[in-house]
């Protein structure tokens, strides 16, 4: 979901539906808009099932005012609808409401209010919220919203606006983004920095437990208990343009054209020659304490947990160090053992995902250490780590992840160098880890001009009901990951498989109507992977080879340049991102926002 607010001097509808527009990318199937100005005696909305452009086409001429919030909802609580959609009113108009996260003791809460006469509009959680506020008898609007948010039990990002009170909005936070920019007597708060980077580039990211009060020339921030806080804006290093498509026809594709310039970023003043090794310097992990490590555990969700288990291969085979990914969600509910030898690393574009924060904030509570490789500087998970790397890939806006998942890949062959280095890897193959990562953005490069071939093989693909990828040892999470690519963008069923595992049971499935993709790298491992493929065409299957040469066995191979063995998974699954793609393209699916999907996934 995302929120967007204004308080200032501007007309404020187009300003927040063009806001509303740059959060679409994390829910839309329902978004919503409150304003009033100065001498408006009242709030005027309007809400509308779908996307933004539904909302839009549903303003009337006259919508005009100087103070509004919005949201763009993927729903949780009650289906997407008009009466749904957020803001929520009171009864009486008063209050508007728009809030990400859930309430826990929603049902409770609207029992009590309903046997109190309280007629509810909607099905939503957020309407608790809305009526707490109008009832409260407090005299002023943070009050009333402090005392709405005492009884509240769960994680939201809300903001607050109030007829009565309508030269300011009350925004608060506790596990959902809540972030202000602060402009020339203007103010804007939005959930995310995408929605205010065309507008300031000073922005206060609110801490949990923390509330603001913005108003044209002026806001502060305070604790939920009402304690002054202080808050220094700081400057946002992303550049408006990253959030336009920039002659690409969709974000996807953008964005895996940016892949050699972000990895370039990701490397950018690590590497140490001299050492034949690399500077993290957010780690905050002394070499001795380095040693130290027995074993490694990744935490991520969909593509940033498959980064995670390339990222424990990496470490494994440079550091030595036993190490694994689970997914995030998994691990918190199954009462893990937590060990204190055990570093654990939270992996998470967003930094906002919430299983991924909830196992952090669980292992933390259990006295673990944990690191985070998160890409949006200062977000919840980068806050809550010890330490981390950032993998500076850049905002990322189409729901499904490339450059960043290329990017946090790339960061784990730094750490798997790094703790390497201070353990038992040579000086010889640092040296060797090194020339390879310098390779990288020229070789993606290379990959990148093959799209055209990819995008003929994908126009024969388009049709196949259902896809199988294989792979091997360090093949297998690029087979993952690719699988799950395909199916997010293209709706086309997939499965991934060890190539070893095939003669386990999914061979069963292979036919002429069964395509497979094969990831055969010019490794230790090529002539099993060669085998694997022999007993796929024994029983006619379709073949297409992600290869370092031409694969006599496959029916395609799509050639990649080789680097070293290490390395060759952040490259082989980049020509799989452009098969989907094009898939997906040819099969006139919406690329940047599949359905069903949202970039983060801040609640349960
Ligand atoms: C959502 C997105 C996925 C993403 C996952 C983890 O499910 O649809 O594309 O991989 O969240 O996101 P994160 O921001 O934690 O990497």
């Amino acid at each position: 979901c995302g929120i967007v607010g204004y308080i200032g001097k501007r007309d404020v509808a187009p300003l927040l539906l063009e806001g509303l527009q740059r959060l679409e990318y994390r829910g839309y199937d329902s978004a919503g808009v409150v304003i009033t100005g100065p001498k408006a005696t009242g709030l005027k909305m309007v809400k509308a099932k779908g996307r933004v452009r539904d909302l839009e086409a549903k303003v009337p001429k006259r919508f005009t005012g100087t103070t509004g919030i919005a949201h763009t909802r993927w729903a949780t609580h009650g289906a997407p609808s008009d009466v749904n959609s957020h803001p929520h009113l009171d009864p009486e108009n008063k209050v508007a409401v728009v809030h990400n996260g859930i309430v826990d003791n929603a049902q409770e809460l609207r029992a009590k209010l309903e046997a109190d006469g309280v007629v509810f509009a909607s099905e939503t959680d957020t309407e608790v919220i809305t009526h707490l506020i109008a009832r409260s008898e407090a005299d002023t609007l943070e009050q009333k919203v402090r005392d709405a948010l005492k009884v509240i039990e769960g994680t939201y990002g809300i903001a607050v606006m109030h007829a009565d009170f309508n030269d300011r909005i009350v925004v608060a936070r506790n596990g959902s983004p809540v972030i202000l920019g602060i402009g020339e007597k203007e103010m804007l708060v939005a959930s995310d920095v995408a929605a205010l980077i065309a507008h300031t580039r000073q922005v206060v990211t609110l801490d949990d437990g923390e509330m603001a009060t913005l108003k044209a020339d002026d806001f502060r921030t305070y604790t939920t208990s009402g304690a002054s806080t202080t808050a220094t804006p700081e400057t946002v290093e992303w550049e408006a343009a990253s959030y336009d498509m920039g002659g690409h026809d969709t974000f996807m594709h953008k964005e895996i054209s940016e892949q050699p310039d972000a990895v370039d970023r990701v490397l950018r003043g690590r590497i140490d020659d001299r050492f034949s090794t690399v500077h993290l310097g957010g780690l905050n992990l002394d070499p001795r304490e380095a040693r130290t490590i027995r074993r490694i555990k990744i935490l991520g969700c969909g593509t940033s947990y498959h980064a995670g288990l390339i990222g424990a291969g990496l470490i494994e085979s440079m550091a030595r160090i036993p190490a694994d990914a689970e997914p995030a969600s998994e691990f918190r509910y199954r009462n893990p053992v937590v060990d204190p030898d055990t570093l654990y690393i939270a992996v998470s574009q967003s930094g906002e995902t919430y299983d991924v924060l909830a196992a952090v904030q669980e292992l933390k509570r259990k006295g673990a250490r944990v690191l985070g490789v998160v890409n949006v500087v200062g977000s919840a998970i980068a806050r809550e780590a010890d330490g981390g790397m950032y993998v500076h890939a850049g905002p990322e806006v189409c729901v499904v992840s490339t450059k960043c998942f290329t990017n946090t890949v790339t960061a784990f062959a730094l750490l798997a160098l790094h703790l390497g280095r201070v353990r038992d890897l040579s000086v010889t193959d640092g040296k060797r880890i090194i020339e390879g990562l310098r390779k990288l953005p020229a070789q993606i490069e290379e990959i990148l001009k093959t799209e055209e071939q990819i995008k003929e093989i994908a126009a024969e693909y388009a049709g196949a009901q259902s896809m199988m990828f294989i792979g091997r040892v360090r093949g297998y999470p690029v087979a993952l990951e690719a699988s799950l690519k395909l199916k997010e963008i293209s709706y086309i069923h997939a499965e991934a498989y060890p190539a070893s595992e095939l003669k386990h049971g999914p061979l069963a499935l292979i036919e002429p109507a069964l395509p497979t993709v094969a990831i055969v790298p010019d490794d230790d491992l090529l002539e099993k992977n060669r085998a694997a493929l022999e007993e796929i065409k024994a029983r006619s299957g379709r073949i297409l080879a992600v290869a370092h040469q031409e694969q006599a066995k496959a029916d395609h191979t799509i050639v990649v340049p080789k680097n070293e063995d290490e390395l060759d998974p952040i490259l082989m699954g980049i020509p799989l991102q452009l098969l989907a793609y094009h898939t997906a393209l040819a099969m006139g699916r919406d690329i940047d926002k599949p359905r069903n999907l949202a970039k983060s996934v801040t609640v349960e």
